[in-house]
C-alpha cells in the first residue's frame, strides 16, 4: 500500500492507495471513529461500492446507514445539502462521528461542505470512486455546492480526515468518465513535471485500457503532487494552489458555453483548455510550437478533445471571453491565466490582455 500525507499542522491526513483497499475500508475507519456510527453519503449508480465498504465497516465493529442521493451534479444544490443535513442530524451525527463520503467529485464536494458546516464542522472521510475525484478533487479540501449564479460559488476549505482510494472500482467506471479524470492526470505533468509528461505519452493508452499498476502509480504521482501543492498554499493565496487550475480558465468558458451539460465534461473542457493555454502561450512566444502541439497530440492519442472544435465550441472570441469574465478567479477587473514557458514550466500571469485571448480564440480552426 502507498501511504502519502498531506502536511497541514493540526489538519495533517493520509491518504491511502492501494488496489481492493474498499473492502478493507473499515480498518482504517474504525480507528478514526470516536463513535461507533458512521454515515455514508453515496449515489445511487454505486450499490456494489456501497455494499462493499457496509461490509467491511461491519467486519470492523460498526454500525453504518447510508444516504442515498440521485447521480449527477444536479445534487450540489441547496435543496440536496439541505436534506442532507437533515438526515445527519436526525441520525444523531457528532463532530467525533464519520461522515464516509463514496463517489465522485460530486459526492466529495456536497458530502465535504455538509461536513464543513454540520455542527460548526465535523469529521469526514473521503472514498472517491472516479478517476477525477481520486487524483484530484477527494484530495485538498475544496468543498461546494452549486447555485444560479454558477458553479461552486458557495462552499467552504474542509480537510477530510483520511483519504482511502481503490484504483480497482475504476473498473466499473465509464470510459469517458475515466479518460475525463485521466486529462487531471496528466495536467500534474504539465504544471511542472515533464517527466511525468513523458510517463504519461508512454503509458496512457495502457492504463486508460485498464492496466492497474499503472493506474496505481498515475494516482500516487498525481496525489503526491497535489499534497505538496496543498500543503505550500491550503488556501489558495499565494499563487502555488493556483497553478492546479492549468487549463481551467479556457476550460470554463467551453464549459459555460457548452451549459455544463453532458456536451463536455469537466475532465474534456480541462484537457481542450490546457490545449488552448498552451497554443494561446505559443502564440505569445512564451513556449514552442512544438510543446503546443506535443500536448495536443496527446489528447487526441488520449479520445479527449484538443481544442475548440474537437470540444464542439464554435463562438466567437469575445463570446468565450465573457464567459471568462464570470469566472470566481477574476479579482479586480483582472483574470490571472496559467500560461507556460514549456511542458513542466507553468507560471500564473495576471498580466494577460482578454483582447489578446479573444483573438486568438477567433483565430482557432471550428
Ligand atoms: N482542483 C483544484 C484545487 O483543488 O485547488
Amino acid at each position: 500500500m502507498k501511504t502519502i500525507t498531506v502536511e497541514l499542522g493540526a489538519r495533517t491526513y493520509p491518504i491511502h492507495i492501494e488496489a481492493g483497499l474498499l473492502g478493507r475500508a473499515g480498518e482504517f475507519i474504525a480507528p478514526l471513529a470516536k463513535g461507533r456510527r458512521i454515515a455514508i453519503v453515496t449515489d445511487a449508480n454505486l450499490a456494489t461500492h456501497l455494499a462493499t465498504l457496509q461490509a467491511s465497516l461491519s467486519a470492523a465493529g460498526l454500525e453504518s446507514e447510508a444516504i442515498v442521493l440521485a447521480p449527477g451534479e444536479g445534487s450540489k444544490s441547496w435543496a440536496t445539502l439541505e436534506m442532507l443535513c437533515d438526515r445527519l442530524l436526525e441520525l444523531g451525527i457528532e463532530r467525533g462521528d464519520n461522515v464516509v463520503a463514496l463517489g465522485g467529485g460530486v459526492i466529495g464536494d456536497l458530502v465535504g461542505f455538509a461536513c464543513a458546516i454540520l455542527k460548526r464542522g465535523c469529521q469526514f472521510v473521503q472514498i472517491p470512486t472516479s478517476l477525477l475525484a481520486q487524483v484530484d478533487s477527494s484530495v485538498g479540501g475544496k468543498t461546494a455546492i452549486n447555485t444560479r449564479a454558477g458553479k461552486n460559488l458557495i462552499g467552504a476549505f474542509h480537510q477530510p480526515a483520511m483519504v482511502l482510494i481503490d484504483p480497482k472500482v475504476l473498473d466499473t467506471l465509464p470510459i469517458r468518465e475515466l479518460r475525463a479524470g485521466y486529462a487531471e492526470v496528466v495536467k500534474y505533468g504539465l504544471i511542472d513535471d515533464l517527466a511525468f509528461f513523458e510517463w504519461c505519452e508512454a503509458n496512457g493508452a495502457a492504463l486508460l485500457a485498464g492496466d492497474l499498476g499503472l493506474r496505481e502509480y498515475a494516482i500516487a504521482h498525481s496525489v503526491s503532487a497535489k499534497a505538496r501543492i496543498v500543503a505550500a498554499d491550503e488556501h489558495e493565496t499565494n499563487g502555488t494552489r493556483a497553478l492546479l487550475n492549468l487549463g481551467h480558465t479556457f476550460g470554463h468558458a467551453l464549459e459555460a458555453e457548452t451549459g455544463f451539460s453532458q456536451a463536455l465534461i469537466h475532465g474534456e473542457g480541462v484537457a481542450a483548455g490546457c490545449s488552448l493555454a498552451f497554443g494561446f502561450s505559443a502564440a505569445q512566444g512564451l513556449c514552442s510550437d512544438e510543446d503546443a502541439q506535443r500536448v495536443a497530440a496527446h489528447w487526441r492519442d488520449a479520445g479527449l478533445p484538443d481544442g475548440l472544435a474537437a470540444a464542439g465550441v464554435d463562438a466567437s472570441g469575445a463570446r468565450l471571453v465573457d464567459h471568462m469574465r464570470h469566472d470566481k478567479k477574476m479579482a479586480a477587473g483582472t483574470l490571472p491565466f496559467l500560461l507556460a514557458r514549456g511542458i513542466g514550466g507553468t507560471y500564473l500571469d495576471k498580466t494577460v490582455d482578454l483582447t489578446d485571448v479573444a483573438a486568438f480564440l477567433d483565430a482557432q480552426a471550428r
